[in-house]
C-alpha cells in the first residue's frame, strides 16, 4: 500500500531536560555548529513530501527566537507538562490544515543522529498498517532489580528499544493520547497510546545509534555519529 494522504511533523521540544542538567535545555545545546533540534528536524524539514512541521517548545522558551530554520513550513506553540501533552499540542496545531486521515511523524527534539535512510523506510513501511515506529533490538542481558541487587534475569529475545520518529494518523494518534490522559495513563511514546486502543504498531528497524541525548556524555557521542555519517 503506499501512503496516499499528507505527511505532517510534530518535534516536542518542551522538556526542561532534568536529567542532562546545566542551564540550556539540551534541544538548544551547540553540536557541530548547530543545535540539537537543529540536527533533530534536518532529515525532515529536507523532505519534500512533509507539509508542515510544527515545533513545540516550552511557554518559557527564550532559546527558539535565536534558532533560524528558514522555511514557512515550520510553526511553533507551546507544550504542556508531559511530552505526550506537548504532542497533542502540536497535534491540536495541525487540527486546522490537516485532515485526520494525514500521517504524523513525531520525532523527539533530543534526536540528532536520525539518518535519512531510517526515515525513508519508516515513512514507506508504517503506512501500510495503523502506523510504526522505528525500533533497535535490545543488545545487552537485562536484570530486574530490587534494592540494588538482581532480582532476576529478564529475556531480551523479541524486546526492543522505541526510537523516534514514530509515524500515526493524526486523528487515531490524537484520540489515543487523549484517552490516554483521561484515564491517567502515562504514554512516554505515541506507540503505548496506540497500543492501548488495541492497535499494532509496526516496529521499523533502525540504527541503534539513533540516540537521544539525555547526559552530558551523549553529546560526545552525537557529535561523533554524526561526523562520521558524512551528512555534516
Ligand atoms: O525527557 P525526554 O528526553 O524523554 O524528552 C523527549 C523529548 O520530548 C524531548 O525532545 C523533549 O524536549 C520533549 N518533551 C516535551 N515536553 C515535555 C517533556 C519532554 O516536548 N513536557
Amino acid at each position: 500500500m503506499s501512503r496516499a494522504r499528507p505527511l505532517w511533523a510534530v518535534i516536542p521540544a518542551a522538556g526542561a531536560g532534568e536529567r542532562f542538567g546545566g542551564d540550556v535545555p539540551k534541544q538548544y545545546l551547540p553540536l557541530l555548529g548547530r543545535t540539537v533540534l537543529e540536527w533533530a528536524i534536518r532529515p525532515i524539514q529536507t523532505r519534500a513530501d512533509v507539509a508542515g512541521i510544527v515545533v513545540v517548545i516550552a511557554a518559557a522558551d527564550e532559546y527558539w527566537p535565536g534558532i533560524c530554520l528558514s522555511s514557512g513550513r515550520i510553526q511553533a506553540v507551546h507544550g504542556g507538562p508531559q511530552r505526550a501533552d506537548s504532542v497533542l499540542a502540536g497535534l491540536d496545531a495541525l487540527s486546522g490544515k490537516a485532515d485526520a486521515r494525514d500521517w504524523v511523524l513525531v520525532h523527539d527534539a533530543a534526536r540528532p543522529c536520525l539518518t535519512d535512510e531510517d526515515l525513508d523506510r519508516l515513512v514507506e513501511t508504517a503506512a501500510e498498517t495503523c502506523g510504526g515506529l522505528l525500533a533497535a533490538p535490545v543488545q545487552d542481558t537485562l536484570k530486574a532489580a530490587d534494592n540494588g541487587s538482581v532480582a532476576r534475569t529478564v529475556e531480551r529475545e523479541g524486546l526492543w528499544r522505541a526510537l523516534t520518529p514514530q509515524m500515526f494518523r493524526i486523528g487515531e494518534l490524537a484520540s489515543a493520547l487523549h484517552r490516554a490522559k483521561t484515564s491517567g495513563f502515562l504514554a512516554t511514546d505515541e506507540a503505548a497510546a496506540m497500543e492501548r486502543m488495541g492497535h499494532r504498531p509496526r516496529i521499523v528497524p533502525g540504527r541503534a545509534d539513533n540516540i537521544k541525548i539525555t547526559r552530558p556524555e551523549d553529546l560526545a557521542l552525537a557529535e561523533f555519529i554524526i561526523s562520521q555519517s558524512g551528512v555534516a
